[in-house]
């Protein structure tokens, strides 16, 4: 046993980061110790412009007062409430916020921790759904290449991104995959949604063809794929795939995690797209990232399905410890009240075109061979180190935070998604700084 007063409490070794380089990481740290609305504060004191949320979460900014304060008043008054067979009143307030300002028909709402656990829990009312009503063949996902979906077994198992799955033996069974539709020879800086490449939504009609619909619980899709590299649903993909979802009875999951809460300039992908899904999966902005929270919207005719049988048997057999838990509800709310305050759910379609032209100023930058966006979202794609992929992109991501600039970094390519109360002249620092940091790559 390791005795206790043997590490010191800065010592690094002990904490096994998440999808980080630990050695790397750990010979060379990067620590924040504060943040203020468009920035963190360094250990070593330096100021970083936040151009990711976080991690696509902090959608108000940082240490927003009604967030902060709505927490700290729940913390004094009720600070757990058992979660099954009991609740507490801000949990349903919230579910009722939260379905007005959902696409029509998602009336209902399930409480996760996570983005990944409300993907599993979006999987799991489907093929419940399909079973409780008589249709209990129907238990294949089909999930696209390149898609993310969080980290646990369903979610990696309709995901598409390879390295997340192969370590992992066999996965769920009964998946199959659509193609991703980055097609960057055909759409490279393209502005907005890409001209080419809804017909690769036509592949679901060769997926039904080989497995028959009876066997197809559900297709889920990010409508704009983000950890990926930030991939952007071609023009009338999204709606041909709610088309043939419809026609053979399968049920369309958005997994708007990241999208979800005024990404894109609307309050979800849905609604920007003017396509609703039959479940929504959302987290990250829903609490502003600042307390884990998850939300799986869905309609009433899939909730109503599960409303069967005797009143005293529970209906659907899932559900966490901390589902809806008082703190992640005050959160929420605190957030839903800031974005409203502050019109955030739509101030990214006012941002977008000036977002848009600084982001495709750097369109002639070094390495530079794709830049797109959409909303308050960018991505520049970077040509890799021949032999070496994400080393170029990986070393842009350390420059910039030494130039005192927080950039995201996918393979060979900076995602971008900075809080929704981004000024244009915060734009034009992140783009006069990655230009910078692009000019001194190798
Ligand atoms: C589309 C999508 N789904 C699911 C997740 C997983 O969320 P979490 O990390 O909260 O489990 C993410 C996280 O980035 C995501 O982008």
């Amino acid at each position: 046993m390791t005795n206790p007063t043997s590490v010191t409490p800065n010592d690094l070794s002990a904490f096994w980061m998440p999808f980080s380089a630990n050695r790397q990481f750990k010979k060379n740290p990067r620590m924040f110790v504060a943040a203020k609305d468009m920035h963190f504060t360094t250990s070593d004191g330096r100021q970083v412009l936040d151009a990711t949320s976080g991690l696509w979460c902090v959608n108000a900014g940082h240490c927003r007062p009604r967030i902060t304060e709505a927490i700290q008043k729940q913390a004094a008054e009720l600070d757990y409430a058992p979660a099954f067979q009991i609740g507490h009143p801000k949990v349903f307030e919230l579910a009722n916020r939260l379905v007005d300002i959902a696409p029509e028909g998602m009336d209902h709402v399930f409480f996760t921790n996570s983005g990944s656990e409300s993907v599993e829990t979006a999987l799991k009312i489907a093929l419940a759904y399909h079973r409780v009503k008589g249709e209990g063949s129907r238990f294949r996902l089909i999930g696209r290449e390149r898609g993310y979906h969080g980290v646990n077994f369903g979610g990696i198992s309709v995901g598409g991104i390879v390295p997340n799955r192969k370590m992992f033996g066999t996965l769920l069974t009964g998946v199959d995959h659509l193609p991703h539709t980055h097609l960057i020879d055909k759409n490279a800086f393209t502005r907005g949604e890409p001209e080419h490449g809804a017909e690769l939504a036509n592949e679901l009609e060769r997926i039904v063809g080989l497995h028959d619909a009876s066997t197809i619980a559900a297709v889920i899709v990010e409508p704009v794929a983000g950890s990926t590299g930030v991939l952007i649903p071609p023009k009338g993909y999204l709606q041909k795939l709610r088309d043939i979802c419809t026609k053979y009875g399968i049920l369309l999951i958005f997994d708007e995690v990241i999208t979800g809460y005024g990404r894109l300039g609307t309050p979800f992908a849905s609604d920007y797209y003017g396509i609703i899904p039959d479940i929504m999966v959302t987290a990250k902005g829903l609490t502003n990232g600042v307390i884990p929270m998850g939300a799986v919207f869905v309609k009433s005719e899939i909730h109503d399905a599960f409303m069967t049988g005797p009143e005293h048997l529970i209906e659907f057999m899932h559900g966490y410890t901390y589902s809806g838990n008082p703190m992640a509800a005050a959160a929420a709310l605190g957030t839903l009240e800031t974005y409203k305050e502050d019109g955030l759910l739509t101030r990214a379609a006012e941002m977008a075109p000036y977002w848009e032209d600084a982001l495709h100023s750097l369109s002639g930058a070094r390495h530079v061979i794709d830049v797109r966006n959409i909303g308050l979202i960018g991505a520049i794609e970077l040509d890799p180190i021949a032999g070496e992929p994400t080393k170029r992109a990986f070393s842009a991501f350390v420059k910039a935070f030494e130039a005192g600039l927080l950039i995201r970094t996918t393979g060979d390519i900076i995602a971008l998604s900075p809080p929704l109360i981004v000024s244009r002249g915060d734009i034009d620092e992140i783009v006069a700084t990655i230009g910078d940091v692009l000019n001194s790559l190798e």
